[in-house]
């Protein structure tokens, strides 16, 4: 099938290159004309796992190509994605004057049927504007479907979570719209998801903002473990055995960041209460995550007693492992925080440093944890890269002005931490 994406970020990249995986041929197009002809030559904006052999792939075998020009997209495509950004404003409500111009684009180069599908993350209700907005500005006779289907793409798994998804979520209108989606996915073995638009709409919202909710409610619960004594890890891993509950989405840290989860909490939270209902929950769910990465600078503060004037080793800045993503990374808060306390900062993350830089001014980027660690007052672990978790610790201890650990993830051993001689300060145990 002929496939056209719009907006080449991280979902429309993934995408594209995987449909064209798929045998699909895929024309990906973008305003950014620098970003296009950085394609062109094979250089993927930012790092997700495995991306790259794919683009090269299938731009070698000349199913996935690149334009600037959405008209040249649209000609010769019967799918057309909008896969373009939907940022935050400042009230939480999400931007979607991108999508609009889209949508206008596309229907003044529509000339016969295409089915135009929105897989950027979107309010319910969009999609009922992105199909008015076709209409008035289509020209008479050419027909048109729009399809709602959310992508669930996680970073750093991003491909196979394209290719092997727990669902395929699709929401149409028309019998013509689901029959043309199902046959996009056919190589894909999942089960498909058959719903209206809005209610497409609202599965993505949702099922974000419950997984939120469920990094929220492991932290809550890791607060009490604090005050109690117990061992959150010991605590999740009983509530998880049940499958009611299930086992992922409950390590306790430093909370959610990233693309996704407080932008679309934030949205979810906004649309609700412009549909007239209050979204209580979802308010705490974000306050519960922001009150974690003050109580890990209060950990470290007051594990230092005096903050101003000590060094303190920062160990991972991305959102995630696996990801050189910075967007609402909790590393930027946490940097800030310390560097207003006085805090000199010396950080080391394997993919995030070149984003950082410009973001996090005034840090000293490392060459690995042991240069973050040398002479350093504290070491804290922000982002739990695999790398860190095989650390020589004894070597770090040796390098450090004072073997102290605040680790955002719990990433070690508390017993084996104080049997190494580090004082070591984890979250909800
Ligand atoms: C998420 C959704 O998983 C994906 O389906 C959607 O399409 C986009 O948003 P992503 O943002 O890549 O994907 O990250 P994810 O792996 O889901 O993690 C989100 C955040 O939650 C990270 O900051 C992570 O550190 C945090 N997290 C996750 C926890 O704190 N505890 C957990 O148990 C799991």
């Amino acid at each position: 099938m002929n496939v056209c994406i719009i907006g080449v970020g991280y979902v429309g990249l993934v995408t594209g290159a995987c449909f064209a995986d798929l045998g699909h041929r895929v024309i990906c197009v973008d305003n950014d004309r620098k970003k296009i002809e950085s394609l062109k030559k094979f250089k993927i904006p930012f790092y997700e796992k495995g991306l790259n052999e794919v683009v090269r792939r299938n731009v070698n075998s000349g199913r996935l190509s690149f334009a600037s020009a959405i008209k040249e997209g649209v000609k010769d495509s019967l799918v057309i994605f909008i896969c373009v950004g939907t940022p935050p404003r400042p009230n939480g409500e999400a931007d979607l004057s991108y999508v609009e111009n889209v949508a206008m684009e596309i229907a003044r180069n529509l000339t016969s049927y295409h089915l135009v599908v929105e897989k950027s993350t979107v309010p319910v209700e969009t999609g009922k504007w992105v199909e008015h907005t076709i209409k008035t500005n289509i020209r008479k006779h050419v027909k048109f479907d729009v399809a709602s289907n959310p992508e669930f793409l996680r970073e750093g798994t991003a491909i196979h979570d394209f290719l092997y998804p727990d669902r395929i979520v699709i929401g149409v209108e028309t019998k013509r719209a689901e029959e043309t989606l199902r046959e996009l996915y056919k190589k894909v073995k999942a089960e498909i998801v058959v719903t209206d638009i809005k209610s497409a709409e609202l599965i993505k919202h949702a099922s974000n903002s419950f997984l939120a909710a469920k990094i929220s409610f492991i932290n809550s619960v890791a607060n009490i473990c604090e005050r109690t004594g117990a061992d959150i890890t010991k605590v999740a891993h009983g509530m998880g055995l049940d499958p009611r509950i299930g086992r992922s989405f409950l390590q306790s840290g430093i909370g959610y960041g990233g693309s996704c989860f407080p932008k679309d909490v934030d949205a979810f939270m906004h649309i609700s209460g412009k549909l007239g209902y209050d979204f209580a929950l979802l308010k705490a769910v974000r306050k519960a995550n922001e009150e974690q990465r003050v109580l890990f600078v209060k950990k470290i503060e007051e594990s230092l007693w005096i903050v101003k004037g000590k060094t303190i080793g920062i160990l991972g800045l991305s959102f995630k492992p696996e990801t050189d993503d910075m967007r609402q990374a909790p590393s930027i808060d946490i940097i800030n925080s310390l560097m207003n306390a006085g805090a000199k900062i010396k950080a080391y993350d394997p993919k995030a440093m070149p984003k950082a830089r410009p973001i996090l001014k005034g840090v000293k980027f490392c060459k690995d944890a042991y240069e973050a660690a040398r002479q350093s007052d504290c070491l804290a672990i922000v982002t739990e890269w695999h790398e860190f978790k095989v650390m020589d610790l004894k070597r770090v201890k040796k390098l450090m002005k004072n073997p102290l650990i605040v680790d955002g993830r719990n990433v070690f051993d508390p017993k084996e931490m104080k049997r190494l001689g580090f004082r070591y300060i984890s979250m909800g145990r």
